[in-house]
């Protein structure tokens, strides 16, 4: 038996002489992954980071770097008032790493999407030119890849001539999304993310990595480096006996770094990526059938009636006491409380759990989302029956 004072063995990754072995794994599925985005002309480059939201916030960082070097010994004070734009259906950790950069909130923009979810190009274009004319320095924008609540891809052609037109850093938020880039069925949906500048992929969502497991991943070697080195010397000396391109500490905003890319690498070698690809197609065929159950079911409502593209199904529940409500203010008030209701109800009863959110103008419904291998439909049946019983007499 361990004592309590041993410590289970578990190395950091700053240096190749303290992981030799994690480093080049790390090396090799950024590579991989740099192909499998389109980007196989450049040299991979990129780093395993804590998360998506720190993924993302790299991709400020150096973009930042990029249009404005000087910003890593100046300071914000050297700048003019930048600007970057995201959807208003963007994950919530752009704004925040605009928070924690020094850029402020406000100069996040969001710009509006359709129905569906997707940034309108145009109504990018617009909010570019109009942030020009208020005499602020647009940088950046990310696109996402599967948004978070809908599951939605942005039209990442026409965002990536406009990143072009008007010299903008494109990165792709696809944290969620990128998953369908191992399957040959849905990999279009992800088309013109090899014209980003930078990619965010979360292993340790739709490929069930254990978390955490996030890359960021950027066409331009060697910027990430540059932007963040500070060649502590105690570290990073360059006399070592072996090529120091293989310390990539420095490319971190981190010190001590966790080996994440070990359980991914793992996962590949036992997998393989038609195994990756079995699974995810999986998903999504468990999508289509909630969509199919919802529509052709009584008592439930689609949050938008149009096929699914990744794993994410908004609906609401209408109990029998709205069914026949006539539409309005009241209505809407009742049906904001009916899935926070359910779901209260399930907690105690511990049968189930489904998550619930109101966005822009809809009220409180229901976002099912698959990413466990082992549902199965009986399982969908079993969470639209549960959520009838629990909510029939609200
Ligand atoms: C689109 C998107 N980006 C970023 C993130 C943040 O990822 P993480 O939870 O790994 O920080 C999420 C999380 O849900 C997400 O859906």
């Amino acid at each position: 038996t361990p004592s309590p004072a041993c410590k289970w063995p578990e190395t950091l990754e700053f240096t190749y002489e303290i992981s030799p072995v994690f480093i080049v794994m790390e090396e090799i599925l950024l590579k991989k992954m740099h192909e499998i985005i389109g980007w196989a002309e450049t040299e991979a480059d990129g780093i395993f980071s804590p998360g998506g939201s720190i993924s993302n916030l790299y991709s400020v960082l150096v973009a930042r770097y990029k249009r404005f070097p000087e910003i890593k010994t100046k300071g914000m004070a050297a700048l003019p008032n930048i600007a970057l734009f995201v959807s208003e259906h963007s994950h919530y950790s752009i704004k925040k790493a605009a928070a924690v950069l020094g850029i402020g909130t406000d100069n996040v923009i969001a710009v509006k999407c359709d129905e569906r979810g997707k940034m309108i190009p145009s109504e990018l274009e617009g909010s570019i030119l109009k942030v020009k004319s208020q005499g602020k320095v647009p940088f950046y924008v990310s696109a996402t890849a599967g948004t978070t609540v809908y599951g939605a891809f942005d039209p990442l052609p026409s965002i990536a001539d406009i990143c072009e037109k008007y010299n903008l850093w494109m990165h792709v938020d696809a944290a969620w999304g990128s998953g369908l880039l191992l399957s040959r069925r849905h990999s279009h949906k992800l088309n013109g993310i090899e014209r980003a500048n930078s990619v965010t992929w979360n292993p340790h969502k739709l490929m069930g990595v254990p978390l955490q497991c996030s890359a960021f991943l950027i066409r331009e070697k060697g910027l990430l480096q540059a932007c963040n080195q500070l060649c502590a010397e105690y570290l990073f000396q360059p006399d070592k006996q072996y090529d120091t391109i293989y310390d990539t500490g420095d490319k971190a905003i981190q010190c001590g770094r966790h080996v994440d890319v070990f359980k991914l690498w793992l996962m590949w070698r036992a997998k393989g990526t038609r195994g990756f690809e079995m699974v995810i197609n999986e998903f999504l065929e468990l999508t289509e059938y909630l969509y199919k159950e919802l529509k052709a079911r009584e008592g439930f409502e689609l949050v938008f009636d149009a096929e699914p593209e990744l794993t994410n199904v908004c609906f609401w529940y209408i109990p029998p006491s709205l069914q026949h409500f006539p539409n309005g203010p009241e209505r809407r008030k009742r049906l904001h409380q009916v899935a926070p209701k359910i779901k209260a109800r399930m907690i105690e009863e511990g049968t189930t759990m489904v998550s619930y959110q109101p966005h822009g103008d809809h009220v409180n419904f229901f976002r099912m989302v698959f990413s466990n291998p082992a549902t199965k439909k009986s399982d969908v049946n079993f969470l639209l029956e549960e959520i009838e019983r629990l909510g029939k007499d609200l």
